[in-house]
């Protein structure tokens, strides 16, 4: 049996709220929190036994997820009192794993919307003999990742987290935020303290000389850190670019939830979801963009990448490209709001208020 724990919490996730009140790891993406694809992933790769380490909001977890059965899962939570790091945070749930000192157990970053083989990663981990194996992907800015060279055989040289000048940035293959640690390496990690996997425990053990394995896997990858990223997600999820056992419903230009309510002539595109209860008006137009349940959206508005909270509303004729309209928020008809723009939850923004296009 293969096992794993999910770290969702941090210090930052408080502070950086997608302007909807659900806590972000739960606010929906293709219809069901975030959460669900990346447990109904690790489901369908054969984890069975899953412990999410938290520092904050057990109590919206546990309600939803519960034992886990539902997803054919069993699922155990623990919370820190005070957020004890990645590292910190794999240590304090040691004592619920099950695996013997040299089996491999799963840890996954709760931000991280991919299409990871989950199988090849334990059997790279397992053939390589790694004390760690770590997915690896490549991007254009790696300057917000942990910085991962690697060997000719795929053998970690380096971790180098967040570089910071331009001698540091010696590669484009980045930390993915899924690893395999061997169980033995998860109970050496120092107890009762912080401990950042990052800034710590990788470089010290490679400093040690073990063996840390790389496996750069260039699938679908995305972290969810900011609103937009997390709507291009939903609608990649609906598309069907990331595959996800957890997306109700077939995979197409659109998900409707039940119950949402779309007029004849409104047209939804690019992955848009529209959530229960919410409803889109005549000649509307969707596009890869989130309506969370029971917002609304008037006759003739154009939205585009952006999300739109649960019972906010966007008046008529009104056009949002790349922006966020917060849980309950109104904005009024005839107003043009662009470019990751926030309106926080409730606000009131009257009509035709806000343009950005020239006056001619
Ligand atoms: N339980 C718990 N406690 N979880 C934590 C804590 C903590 O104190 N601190 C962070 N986490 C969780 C976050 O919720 C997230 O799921 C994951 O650990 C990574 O933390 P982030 O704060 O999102 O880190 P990051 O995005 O800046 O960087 C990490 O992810 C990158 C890929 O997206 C690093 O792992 C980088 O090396 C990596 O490239
Ligand atoms: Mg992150």
């Amino acid at each position: 049996m293969t096992e794993a724990i999910l770290l969702v919490g941090g210090k930052g996730t408080r502070l950086r709220p997608l302007t909807v009140r659900t806590p972000k790891p739960m606010v929906p993406a293709a219809g069901v929190p975030f959460l669900t694809h990346q447990l109904a992933r690790a489901r369908a790769a054969g984890v069975e036994h899953i412990v999410l380490a938290t520092s904050y909001l057990a109590e919206v977890f546990e309600p939803h997820f519960g034992d886990g059965s539902s997803l054919g899962l069993h699922l155990e939570y623990v919370t820190e009192d005070e957020p004890l790091g990645t590292g910190g945070a794999i240590r304090n749930v040691a004592s619920r794993l099950r695996s013997a000192p040299d089996d491999p157990v799963l840890v996954f970053n709760g931000d991280i919307l991919t299409g990871l083989d989950i199988r090849a990663l334990v059997a790279t981990h397992r053939s390589s003999g790694a004390d760690v194996s770590l997915h690896l992907t490549r991007v254009t800015d790696p300057r917000a990742y942990g910085l991962v060279p690697t060997d000719a055989s795929g053998r970690v040289r380096a971790f180098l987290e967040k570089p910071q000048t331009p001698e540091e940035i010696v590669t484009d293959q980045i930390n993915a935020g899924a690893y395999v640690f061997r169980r033995s390496v998860v109970d050496s990690i120092p107890v009762g303290r912080p401990v950042s996997v990052e800034r710590e425990t990788f470089p010290d053990l490679l400093a040690a000389g073990a063996h840390l394995q790389g496996m750069v896997d260039s699938t679908y990858w995305l972290d969810l850190g900011t609103p937009q990223a997390f709507v291009r997600g939903s609608a990649d999820l609906v598309l069907g670019r990331v595959p996800s056992p957890a997306v109700p419903g077939r995979r197409g230009d659109s998900l409707v939830l039940p119950t949402a309510s779309v007029a004849p002539g409104a047209k939804l595109t690019a992955g848009t979801v529209v959530g229960r209860g919410a409803t889109v008006g005549e000649g509307a137009r969707v596009l890869g963009s989130t309506i969370l349940a029971d917002a609304v959206v008037e006759p003739n508005a154009v939205i585009t990448d952006s999300l739109v909270g649960a019972g906010a509303r966007v008046g008529a004729r009104s056009v949002l490209t790349g922006a966020v309209i917060g849980d309950g928020a109104t904005v009024g008809p005839d107003n043009e709001l662009r470019d990751g723009v926030r309106v926080w939850c409730d606000a009131r923004i009257p009509g035709a208020s806000l343009r950005f296009s020239s006056d001619r």
